[in-house]
């Protein structure tokens, strides 16, 4: 049970820091010049959540739950602040205090729903209470929808008008997961009868089928992107991100199948079991 705590505890943070490292890096990008405070604030999360992520990969199944129990806190914290800040900005650019920056104020949001989402994570691993399984179900299911769709729509306005049939490709996906997340907020407006297993098993089973389409679409694209054969303002780095993030949704669809039917996971996990 113990290792169990640690080794969920270890996963969770070597994906999430990796991710809040990323989002820093981001967010730079997308600054003015002449933001230089904000720029100097993006780089010390960016370094903040690297010495994290490092932390992250030296401990091991092995380490103290103590020590990760403290771990954690400290993350949560790091990640507490790195939430303050994505909001900042996203104040600064509706009141039109950044005109010419590049960030969307979506994009903004969504890094800090991410953020926001890590930290709860940490707080429940912490306490150790989880959600009961249909709560979870729903709830993850909701979370990553619109984390997908946002996707979707970034995607779609990256890339170069002139991608005429990627663009199509994109906005296709953004109609699809923006169906899928009022079916799931339909499903969670009827909780907890609609809590049955064949509905909750069935309502993973579809959202699997358009999860692993859209995130071979944006294996793709990063494919694309990283040999440059097309035309976008999307960093190969963001392309890899948003496929990971989703990679990642299908593990959590996969964990709650199993668990839900008690069939075995059908794909590799990904947890920590060094
Ligand atoms: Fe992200
Ligand atoms: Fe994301």
């Amino acid at each position: 049970m113990t290792n169990e705590f640690v080794a969920r505890s270890l996963d969770e943070v070597r994906f999430w820091s990796r991710i809040m490292k990323e989002h820093s890096l981001f967010l730079r990008l997308g600054f003015r010049c002449e933001d230089t405070q904000l720029i100097n604030e993006a780089n010390q999360f960016y370094s903040i959540f690297e010495a994290i992520e490092n932390r992250a990969i030296a401990f091991n199944v092995g380490t103290d739950p103590q020590t990760i129990r403290r771990f954690n806190e400290e993350v949560h914290n790091a990640v507490s602040h790195i939430w303050v800040f994505k909001r900042k900005i996203l104040g600064l650019i509706l009141r039109c205090q950044l005109p010419g920056a590049n960030n969307f104020p979506l994009l903004v949001d969504h890094v800090s729903r991410e953020a926001n989402y890590f930290r709860n994570r940490l707080a429940e691993l912490n306490a150790g209470r989880l959600e009961p399984l249909p709560d979870a179900i729903i709830d993850e299911n909701v979370f990553f929808l619109r984390i997908m769709a946002d996707h979707a729509k970034f995607i779609s306005h990256l890339l170069d008008p002139s991608e005429r049939k990627l663009v199509d490709q994109a906005n296709h996906f953004s109609e699809d997961f923006d169906q899928l997340l009022f079916q799931a907020r339909d499903l969670d407006s009827m909780r907890p009868q609609s809590q049955t297993a064949p509905l909750l098993d069935q309502f993973l089973d579809q959202n699997r089928v358009s999860v692993a389409s859209l995130r071979d679409f944006k294996r793709t694209a990063r494919d694309l992107i990283e040999a440059c054969r097309i035309k976008s303002i999307i960093h190969p780095l963001l392309a890899d991100h948003v496929f990971r993030e989703a990679e990642r949704f299908l593990f959590i669809i996969d964990m709650f199948e199993s668990s839900l039917t008690g069939k075995p996971m059908p794909r590799d996990p990904s947890v920590v079991m060094d």
